[in-house]
């Protein structure tokens, strides 16, 4: 085992272990709330969850979130973004399990 493989291994498990990849304070019915009314305009969940999605971890998920914010102008806060995230991840793609 390589020493990088080894620490982003160790780092996966921490991140896993302490259920703190998600902010504690996201909030997933606000994520909803502004899911539904700022994001179903261009596409709706099919998105998610289709066999070629684009979106493979939850960088990947926040980096996109952010992203169709700006396509959507919904102008979420860094917190609105953080709960549209959780949502969509304790939804549909699931990479990390919620921190409940
Ligand atoms: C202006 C149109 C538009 C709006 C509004 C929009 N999106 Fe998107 N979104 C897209 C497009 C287009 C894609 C697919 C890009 C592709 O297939 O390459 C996409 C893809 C995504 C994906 C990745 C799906 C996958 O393949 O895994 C996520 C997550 C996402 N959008 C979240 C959001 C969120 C959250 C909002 C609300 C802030 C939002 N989108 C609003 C256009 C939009």
């Amino acid at each position: 085992m390589t020493p990088s493989h080894f620490s982003s291994a160790t780092c996966a498990l921490l991140l896993f272990g302490l259920g703190a990849t998600t902010a504690p304070a996201a909030d997933l019915a606000n994520g909803e709330a502004l899911h539904q009314r700022k994001c179903t305009g261009c596409h709706d969940h099919r998105q998610y969850t289709r066999p070629n999605r684009i979106v493979h971890t939850f960088e990947d998920l926040h980096a996109r979130v952010k992203f169709c914010d700006g396509a959507a102008n919904a102008g979420f806060s860094a917190d609105d973004i953080d709960d549209v995230v959780a949502y969509l991840n304790a939804r549909y793609y699931k990479f990390i399990a919620p921190a409940e």
